[in-house]
């Protein structure tokens, strides 16, 4: 193996490392660190760099990389060496769960290598990526208009199959209007980036996905953060910006790592009161919330009370691809100047097929999502009887709170020689020392998957000492 550090002089913001020939079976990593090298060192034998991790921008997304290597604090001095960095990645090789590969269709069994495997982390929550219906529908819109689109929506690319499908959108949420994106992630961040300009406070649920944060970011408005869920802080944070006149309050409504609802009806009384626009991503309420599938602002009563509401394809709706749905004067001026909406292929034909034949399952069987529910229930009793730690889940996610970063890596490896595929997550996507294995049954999982889990869930719990 070597190493190459690119831009080693000290004082220098960035360092790229790039870690190639690597052995057998072990991945590749670039690593770009937001940090300051404080002192290079080369001796014959070996490079050597210290770096003093900085807060800067960067460093909310980058220390993820850092993390395959080693745990680092913000203001850490981070001490390596080429052999260091090697035996270090050698560890969390043996340890790293990232990008395992599936070799089978999505669903409650899949193969990675010549290993079935029962999924617990798929957000395939209904099980519609292999529903007869919703294949055959996208296999029809294949012959029918061919794989890709050829161009953006606004030039060559708006199919009529667009246009049926941003109105089903938009009644399905009791919405004036729709506007499809390509992936979930571009609607949060393409939206509030084109929406809010920097006359706004953006107040954010601390918790809130990444793609809202990038879209605040690249708004240029002030972003202020409320404590997770926490109305009197939320209160608190109002009540500093009573007098600005322009803000916008965004929410997730079910978490995608607490597994958590948002109190939504207290927000949207308090985003009322104080004059804020609000925004809610219901990637993972809609297909599983609501009346048939239509999401939180259905499951809480709010239809029509809530301006702005984005959504995920790749869960529930088992395809890619994304949405955001308001009033038509909202969404007319997002078609028009979104350039992530504007400035991208639109969604291919299948994809389209795929949404819509799903809303039709949603629509004509209410017997998956109440599946669904039961599946959950079994397994959040059967873990919570077990004596795990579910955090502070009400809905369908379920963590398994771990804690210690290694140990949930290591506690998803045993899994999977247990049988069992579920995702261990650390930081950036929770917040240090809080390490979860991320669970979420499907539809189409049977009693007998479920105990098979619970069993193996038992079996390395009591092994690892996260239970008794
Ligand atoms: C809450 C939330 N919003 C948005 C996204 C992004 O959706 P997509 O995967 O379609 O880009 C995700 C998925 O990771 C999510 O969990």
């Amino acid at each position: 193996m070597t190493a190459v550090f690119k831009g080693e002089t000290p004082g220098e913001q960035f360092i790229t490392l790039k870690l190639c020939g690597l052995e057998k079976d072990q991945q590749f990593f670039e690593i770009s660190l937001a940090s300051k090298v404080i002192r290079v060192h080369d001796s014959s034998s070996e490079s050597m760099v210290v770096f003093k991790f900085l807060e800067t921008e960067n460093q909310k997304i980058r220390p993820f990389y850092l993390d395959i290597i080693r745990r680092i604090n913000k203001g850490d001095v981070f001490y390596t060496s080429i052999g260091r960095v090697t035996e270090s990645l050698k560890n969390w090789n043996e340890r790293y769960t990232y990008f395992r590969r599936i070799d089978s269709a999505i669903g409650k069994h899949i193969l990675s290598g010549n290993q079935k495997l029962i999924m617990l982390s798929s957000n395939d929550y209904l099980g519609l990526t292999s529903h007869p219906k919703v294949k055959e529908a996208a296999i029809k819109a294949i012959e029918r208009y061919g794989t890709g689109t050829g161009s953006t929506m606004v030039l060559s690319g708006t199919l009529d199959l667009h246009k049926y499908l941003e109105h089903k959108l938009a009644e399905f949420k009791g919405m004036e209007s729709a506007l499809l994106f390509g992936t979930g992630f571009m609607a949060n961040a393409g939206t509030i980036s084109t929406l809010f300009k920097k006359d706004y406070i953006l107040l954010n649920d601390q918790y809130n996905h990444i793609s809202i944060f990038e879209g605040c970011r690249f708004s240029g408005s002030r972003v202020r953060m409320f404590r997770h869920n926490d109305m009197e802080h939320l209160k608190k944070v109002l009540k500093i910006y009573k007098s600005h006149k322009k803000k916008a309050l965004i929410v997730e409504s079910v978490f995608s790592m607490d597994g958590d609802l948002a109190p939504l009806k207290e927000i949207s009384a308090l985003a009322r009161e104080h004059g804020a626009v609000m925004l809610v991503d219901d990637a993972h309420a809609s297909g599983v919330f609501g009346q048939n599938g239509r999401g939180s602002l259905s499951y809480f009563n709010l239809e029509g009370q809530v301006d702005i509401v984005t959504d995920s394809f790749g869960k529930a709706f088992a395809g890619i691809g994304g949405y955001v749905a308001g009033s038509k004067e909202i969404i007319d001026y997002l078609r028009h100047f979104s350039s992530m909406a504007i400035f991208t292929t639109s969604l291919s034909a299948a994809t389209c097929a795929t949404i819509l034949a799903a809303m039709d399952v949603l629509e004509s069987d209410q017997s998956l999502v109440a599946k669904f529910w039961q599946n959950v229930k079994v397994l959040r009793e059967g873990l919570l009887s077990l004596g795990f730690d579910l955090g502070r889940s009400n809905a369908h996610i379920l963590p398994v709170m771990i804690g210690n970063e290694a140990l949930a890596y290591q506690f998803s490896q045993e899994l999977q020689k247990e049988g069992i595929f579920a995702n261990s997550v650390g930081r950036p996507a929770v917040p240090r020392g809080k390490a979860r294995l991320r669970l979420a049954p499907m539809a189409t999982h049977d009693l007998d998957d479920l105990e098979r889990a619970l069993a193996a869930f038992s079996k390395v719990g009591k092994k690892l000492h996260v239970i008794h």
